[in-house]
């Protein structure tokens, strides 16, 4: 099986991001910083994921769309993806991502879609008005990662089934068709896996909650994160300690506390096991705050220059390309696609 990545000897990495909303605090602890992180030792290929981002029709404007993929490719660079290392691009600017994704839509089944969480919770109670490409996500998911031959693949917890289902549909192709497929794993951060909503602790902070007071974005001011932090949903027993069933809120503001402070959850419950909830929070807000600061500096300033974004997008998708056109060439010959004349 040809590495793409097998030429320098480094692992291949692959993850992408919607440019569906503001980047927020469990993007960055869940993802993001494994992707800088990776950058040391692997060959890093990040994408902003507009394709995808247009599987919610309801949230669909064209305008700002064009405005979020831009956004977001600066917030990347601003969290610290280095273009000189890695290579930054659109996803729907590299066209082999939508044919090969067409190529696996022969590959994967129904039923296997159909049992993908994300879409059930997505689709629930609107099953026949959701869109074919929101059931279809994963597949395109699928073609984004093996195109890369990527090995390693940085994600938060929720999209650790997209990854196993990338996995079988890979293996299935090659069992079918010749082996032309490398087969990725998830990375999952140590902490911060699942960063929770501060006012719905049991449930996953979203680009898409109902308010944004659970919620903290990267750009936000910090009287703003601080503001949300002390207003964070905890619990009425008063102890710090981690337990994620009988104490979702405590342990959530613990595990970001750990993932900002590069300590264990269990380092962090420690040294506040004394403390009330009020300590805990300001110490909580403290240290994202410090963490964020020179990541919303260099967002901002790198979103204001929209001609070099362009220039950085661009050199991306050509060293993507790259890689992707090979790896579908040789999907479509093993399939049996006539090459043209
Ligand atoms: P997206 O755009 O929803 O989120 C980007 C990354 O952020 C992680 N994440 C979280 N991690 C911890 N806690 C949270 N509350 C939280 N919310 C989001 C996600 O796990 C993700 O890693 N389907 C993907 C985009 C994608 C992709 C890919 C990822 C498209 N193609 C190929 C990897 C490889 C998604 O919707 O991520």
């Amino acid at each position: 099986m040809t590495d793409g990545a097998a030429s320098t000897g480094r692992a291949r990495v692959f993850s992408g991001m919607q440019p569906s909303g503001a980047v927020h605090l469990g993007n960055l602890l869940g993802a993001l910083t494994g992707w800088v992180t990776l950058q040391e030792d692997a060959d890093c290929v990040y994408s902003v994921v507009d394709l995808h981002a247009i599987t919610a029709p309801d949230d669909h404007d064209p305008a700002l769309l064009r405005q979020r993929t831009l956004d977001l490719a600066a917030a990347l660079l601003g969290v610290g993806v280095d273009p000189a290392r890695s290579t930054l691009f659109v996803q729907s600017h590299v066209r082999e991502h939508a044919e090969l994704a067409w190529l696996f839509n022969c590959v994967a089944t129904f039923g296997e879609l159909g049992r993908m969480p994300q879409f059930k919770d997505k689709s629930a109670g609107r099953d026949a008005s959701v869109s074919v490409g929101l059931f279809d996500y994963p597949v395109l998911q699928t073609a984004d990662i093996l195109l890369y031959h990527a090995t390693k693949v940085p994600v938060g917890e929720d999209q650790r089934h997209h990854i196993e289902l990338a996995r079988d549909i890979g293996q299935r192709f090659n069992h079918r068709f010749g082996e032309v497929f490398t087969l990725p794993t998830a990375i999952l951060p140590p902490v911060a896996a699942r960063v929770m909503d501060l006012q719905e602790p049991t449930r996953k902070m979203s680009k898409s909650a109902s308010s944004e007071k659970g919620v903290v974005f990267i750009l936000d001011e910090p009287d703003a994160v601080a503001a949300k932090f002390r207003s964070a949903v905890t619990d009425s027993d008063g102890e710090v300690r981690v337990d994620r069933a009988a104490k979702p809120g405590v342990t959530n503001l613990l595990e970001i506390l750990a993932a900002t402070t590069s300590r264990t959850v269990e380092q962090a419950a420690d040294e506040h096991a004394a403390s009330g909830y009020g300590a805990l929070k300001t110490a909580v807000a403290e240290a994202v705050i410090a963490f964020l600061a020179p990541i919303r500096a260099r967002s901002l300033e790198l979103a204001a220059d929209q001609a070099e974004l362009e220039r950085i997008l661009a050199d991306g998708a050509a060293r993507a390309r790259e890689i992707a056109a090979p790896t579908l060439e040789r999907a479509r010959l093993a399939m049996g696609l006539l090459p043209p004349a």
